[in-house]
């Protein structure tokens, strides 16, 4: 597989789908070096996992994160092949209750920070005809009440992705996976009741033609997909929708 012996580094490894990710990237052969701010679940998945880990605790959206992310992969491997930016938060709120920081805080951690990791990627990328995939989501393209500045987020990394596609081509690839609704401790901390995220489940399941939530290794598939060049070197630019058919 050619994934094999590719540095690639993971952003929000330590839950939910970037633990997926991490873990089939691993299953493939990937050299893997994993950021997120809880140092824990970090390790506890570099222990687990029988090929290499490079483990980074460190905030995304701090400053100086992207070059201590880019720097710790380059030092253990010697390159850096791809980068796949899956940090994120939810904060779900009517826009009458939201709060304009919570905005702040998502367009933080889903644009400014991959963005900047990109921009810190690049010599190596470059150099390894290399390839971004970012986790956006479905939320990003269909309408979102009552979850108005997540989608918005979420959008302008979508809006990111493209543009940094064409200005980036032929040398590297910029591709987003776009998740339907996943079970993963996000729902616990998007801000709401124990009544709303039941609400909003079964909503979300009865828009969703197949019936059920995703896998984290459902996304991830897709992940390793677009990161290999000999399943999707021709692809860039793309919001692929892993949901099950929600936007269909
Ligand atoms: N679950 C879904 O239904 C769904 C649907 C569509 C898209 N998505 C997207 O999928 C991605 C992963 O979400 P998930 O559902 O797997 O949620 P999750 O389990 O809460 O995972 C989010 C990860 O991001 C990390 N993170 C958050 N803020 C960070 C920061 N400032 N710096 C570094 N790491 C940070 C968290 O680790 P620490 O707390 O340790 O930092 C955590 O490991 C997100 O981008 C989310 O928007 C999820």
């Amino acid at each position: 597989m050619s994934l094999v012996g590719r540095s690639v580094t993971v952003t929000g490894a330590g839950s939910g789908i970037g633990r997926g990710i991490a873990e089939r990237l691993s299953r493939e052969g990937a050299l893997l070096t994993v950021a997120g701010r809880r140092e824990a679940p970090l390790k506890e998945l570099a222990d687990r996992l029988e090929g290499p880990v490079r483990v980074v605790a460190v905030d995304v959206t701090a400053p100086g994160a992207a070059r201590r992310i880019v720097d710790a992969a380059v030092e253990r491997y010697g390159r850096l092949d791809a980068l796949v930016n899956n940090a994120g938060l939810a904060r779900f709120a009517p826009l009458e209750d939201a709060e304009p920081a919570d905005l702040d805080a998502m367009v933080a951690v889903h644009v400014r920070a991959p963005a900047e990791l990109v921009r810190r990627a690049l010599p190596h990328l470059r150099e390894r005809r290399g390839s971004v995939v970012n986790v956006s989501s479905v939320g990003g393209t269909l309408a979102m009440p009552g979850r108005a500045y997540y989608g918005a987020s979420k959008a302008a990394l979508n809006s990111l992705t493209r543009s940094l596609a064409r200005e980036l081509a032929p040398e590297v690839r910029v591709n987003a996976v776009l998740p339907g609704p996943v079970d993963t401790p996000m729902w616990q901390d998007a801000g709401l009741t124990g009544d709303q995220i039941e609400n909003l489940r079964t909503t979300l399941l009865a828009a969703t033609p197949m019936g059920r939530f995703g896998t984290g290794d459902e996304v991830a598939r897709s992940v390793c997909f677009l990161l290999d060049p000999e399943r999707s070197g021709w692809i860039t630019g793309a919001l692929l929708p892993v949901d099950g058919g929600r936007t269909a």
